[in-house]
Order: structure tokens, then sequence, then C-alpha cells
């Protein structure tokens, strides 16, 4: 989608649909609504006091001009009440009216920045997050579809008759697009097809990505990984004719920055649980099991685009989850590459493996700070639902910091505790370090204290994203415009703001 910006009076613009918004409780329309209600003779303030408009988040109201403006039709989009407004409100606002300019195949149309002047928040940070609904609402996964597609909405123009805020608002469609790029590269990779997607291939992908940005990219293949020793994400992926992968991309961002931060992804290509099989049913979602990695990968692609001053190496933890006759089995012993024993009681409890590995070599690159991505426990589901993701770690200014960017882009996290005292009787082993499933009871976390053995003593934060990283039917679509079923890439953008916040000091 193009995104324009235009410096002009709403009631000038000639457009097919210009979008002007509304605060729940407003009676008579000021800013640009009011010029608008001027300009249609009071129709707006007639709609809102006959009820039909109200103002609600969500709710977009139709008006044909009759040639009384030079824009065929205005649309007033809800933005709730005042007191709970923020971006994400803007975001919402946005992705819904994308949305109804494709049912009404309207394939551009012009808009106010939507809370950059009642609203009373950075215009910056509006532009942003009307680009960012709008860009993430558009999306779908529509390669492999060769029946003909409804036509897109192709251009959007943010109309601003105050020339002094131009700057501010192209500042922000900049930072707009980058964060929701990184979004959608999330989500591509997240949906793209087991087997046009395994560890090989991702990890290509990332030294594409990662060249096209002039980013040092590095790829361990099973040989190296059989030199470092990391004997966990070996066994899960010996039961594939795909061999892992770990590539490690570098941004180097801040040459004279003495620290580093790895963003660790799980990247399982497909995860069948192996010979501890999962039920068939629904089996084939099971390639968004990638979808932490490829967080990562978005992340990475929008720290380069957007040159952020820091020194961030991202890994990508890449192996396919298949039983075979070369599958690793419950009973095995491995050794990570810390050193450490693992008994393997499951063979679907496969993403700490990998991340065993991935965190331990990130740890050895000299990372200081580690915070890892992933699709790991159905549990984290079953404890928060999908309005969130879970957050765990050891160190409390860096959850904070996480949750934080998390309520900035729209990707809440909540904090799940690490209680040593009772998960480490559910995972310690007769006969290894440690066994890689405690069982049922406090999954989430029993994965944070596996996780935490192979930190060393970086800073450390993990994201359980299981639960909101796929849309599906099963579980309600998240009650926003701009997330549509499938893949929501989860995460890549709250990497990137945390990292970004960070970086500003
Ligand atoms: N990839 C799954 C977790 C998952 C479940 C992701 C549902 C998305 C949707 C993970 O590898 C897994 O199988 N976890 C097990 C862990 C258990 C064996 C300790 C789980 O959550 O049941
Ligand atoms: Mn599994
Ligand atoms: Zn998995």
């Amino acid at each position: 989608m193009e995104i324009l910006t235009q410096q002009g009076s709403v009631t000038e613009v000639q457009t097919p649909l210009l979008a002007v918004n509304l605060f729940e409780g407003v009676t008579s329309p000021g800013g640009a609504t009011g010029a608008v209600d001027g300009a249609l003779g009071g129709l707006i303030t007639r709609l809102i006091a006959e009820g039909e408009i109200k103002g609600k988040l969500d709710e977009i109201t139709l008006i044909h001009t009759q040639g009384k403006i030079p824009a065929r039709r205005v649309a007033v989009v809800g933005l709730g009440p005042r007191e709970k407004f923020n971006l994400d409100a803007v975001r919402r606002a946005s992705g819904g009216l994308l949305k109804r300019c494709r049912e009404l195949g309207i394939t551009q149309f012009h808009t106010i920045v939507h809370g950059a002047g009642a609203g009373g928040l950075e215009t910056s940070d509006c532009a942003q997050a009307v680009v960012e609904g709008a860009v993430l609402a558009a999306y779908g996964y529509k390669q492999f579809k060769t029946t003909e597609q409804p036509s897109a909405v192709d251009r959007m123009i943010l109309v601003e008759a105050d020339s002094a805020k131009i700057p501010r608002i192209e500042e922000g469609v900049r930072l707009g697009r980058a964060y929701s790029q990184a979004t959608v590269t999330a989500r591509d990779l997240a949906a793209t097809p087991p087997n046009l997607l395994y560890p090989q291939l991702f990890a290509e992908r990332a030294q594409q990505i990662a060249a096209q940005h002039g980013m040092p990219c590095e790829v361990l293949g099973p040989e190296e990984m059989e030199k470092l020793g990391m004997g966990a994400i070996l066994a899960v992926g010996q039961g594939s004719v795909h061999p892992p992968r770990i590539a490690l991309l570098r941004h180097q961002g801040d040459p004279d920055g003495g620290r580093l931060l790895a963003i660790v992804g799980k990247g399982i290509t497909f995860d069948s649980g192996g010979i501890s099989i999962k039920p068939s049913e629904n089996m084939d979602r099971m390639k968004y099991d990638k979808a932490g990695a490829a967080a990562v990968l978005g992340t990475m692609q929008a720290l380069a685009e957007l040159k952020v001053k820091a020194n961030v190496l991202g890994v990508i933890a890449a192996a396919e989850n298949l039983p075979s006759g070369h599958s690793y089995r419950p009973g095995d012993i491995l050794r990570a590459s810390n050193g450490k024993t693992i008994e393997v009681i499951s063979t679907d409890a496969e993403g700490r493996l990998v991340l065993a590995d991935a965190l331990a070599y990130a740890v050895k690159q000299g990372a200081d700070t580690l915070v890892d991505i992933a699709t790991l426990t159905g549990g984290v589901g079953v404890a928060l639902g999908t309005g969130g993701a879970g957050v765990m770690g050891n160190d409390d200014d860096l959850i904070r910091q996480l949750r934080d960017a998390g309520d900035r882009v729209g990707e809440r996290l909540w904090q799940l505790p690490i209680w040593e005292d009772y998960l480490w009787e559910q995972v310690k082993s007769e006969f290894a370090d440690i066994k890689n499933s405690g069982g049922r009871l406090g999954s989430s976390p029993v994965g944070g204290l596996f996780l935490a053995q192979f930190v060393g003593n970086a800073r450390w934060a993990h994201l359980d994203i299981a639960a909101t990283a796929w849309v599906d039917s099963d579980h309600p679509a998240l009650p926003k415009s701009y997330i549509p079923k499938g893949p929501t890439g989860f995460g890549a953008r709250l990497l990137l703001d945390f990292i970004r916040r960070g970086a500003e000091g």
C-alpha cells in the first residue's frame, strides 16, 4: 500500500472517501470533523442527535456527500470514549476503516490523523499508529490463491491542514512503515507452509534479509553444531530429512556501545510432536511453531531499516520435529552445548531444547541481555487466554521494560512466576541434570525454569507466544481490526519498540 501525506483542507480534497472521526459522547464536533459537518450543513451533528452516530470504537458511519464537498463519501470513524483513548484505539480505528474501504471496493482514500488533534497524543505517534492499523488490517497470506482476489486498497493519503504538523506526520509514516513491515515479515514467515520453509530455507531467508540490509549473517549447520556440542537442537532435528540450522544476524548500530542484546527465536518449522506425537486435529497449524523466530527476523529487518542505535544479535533456532526411525525418543539423555544433560520425557517439549543451545550460544557470543520468544506451551493460553502473552525471566527491570513496550504497541505481556522451590520438583531427573517436561501443571513456568538453566549470568526474559501468534476460529478473534485471522506477527513490533526505547537511553 502506498502511503502519502498531503497538506490541505478536508473540505477541499477530491477523493472517493474521506475519513474524519468522533469521540463517543461529543454532540457538536470540532476540528476537521466540525469543518466537514459545517460544509455538509450540519448533517453529522444531526446524525449524532438522532443517535445514528455514537462515536463508539469500531463504529464507522458512511455519508454520501451529494456534491456538497469534493469528497464523494465521508466516513465518520468512532474513537470511543476520550478517557480510554490511546494509540491502540487509533490502530483499531484505522484498521476498521481500511476493512470498510475494502468491502466497498474503494482502492484509495483520504483520512485525517486520528488522535493528533483533540486526542492529545503526539502527532508522529498517531500517524505511525494510523499506518500500522491500515497496513496490518490489509494483510492476508494470499500467495497461493490462484483464483481472483478482491481488489486491494492500494493507497492511503493522510490529510492535515496545519503545515507545521506535516514533518511530524511524515516521521510517523516512516516509523509506521517499518513497524508494520516487521510484523508483516513475521506473519509471512509464520504462515509459510512447512514444505516450503524448512530449517535450511529459513536460514537462507535470514541471509537474504541480512544481505539486503548489509547485516552480517552466519549460519550453523549440523557439522558446526556437532563441533559446538549442541546435542539438544541436533536431537530435535534428527528425525527429519531437513537438519537444523541456527542463523545469527548482527545489527551493529552502536559501534561504540559496549552492550549486546540477543533476541532468540524458536523456529520449529513443523511440530508434529515427534515420537510423542500430537493428535492429528489441527496439526497443520503447527507450521506456526516458528513464529518466535519469525518475529526475531522481522525485528532485525526493521532495526536495520531504521538504523537503530543498538547492538543486537538475532538468533534463529530452526529445526523440524518429526517422528521417524531416526528420531530422538523419550528416555534419551542429551548433552547441551553448555554441558548440561537433559532427560527427554516428551519429544513434544522440543522448543526448550532448541532454545537451550541457542541461548547458550548467544551467551558465548558475549550477549549480556537475552530475550527469547517462543510458541512454547499450550498452557500459556490456559493461563492467560489470547489477550496477551506470558513473560518470565530473571530480571524485573527487563520484564518491566518489555511489558511497557508491549503496552505501547498493543501486544500485551503478563508476568508468570518461576517459583523454583516448587517447580524444580517437577523437572528434576533421576538420571540427568533436568527433564524436558514437568507434566501438565504450570507447564509455562516450567518451560521458563528449564530455559533459565541455559542463560548463564545474563539478564534474561522469555516470551511465551503460543496463544497469541495465530488467530483462528477456535479461539475468538482478538477484538482488533488490524489483527485478521491467521498469523499475528506478535512480538516483532514489541521487540522493535523495546530496543528503540532502550537505544534512546
Ligand atoms: N509447539 C508446542 C506448543 C504449542 C501448542 C504452540 C499449541 C501453539 C499451540 C510445544 O512444542 C509443545 O508441544 N508444548 C507442550 C509441552 C509439554 C509436552 C511439556 C505443551 O504445551 O503441551
Ligand atoms: Mn511440541
Ligand atoms: Zn513446539
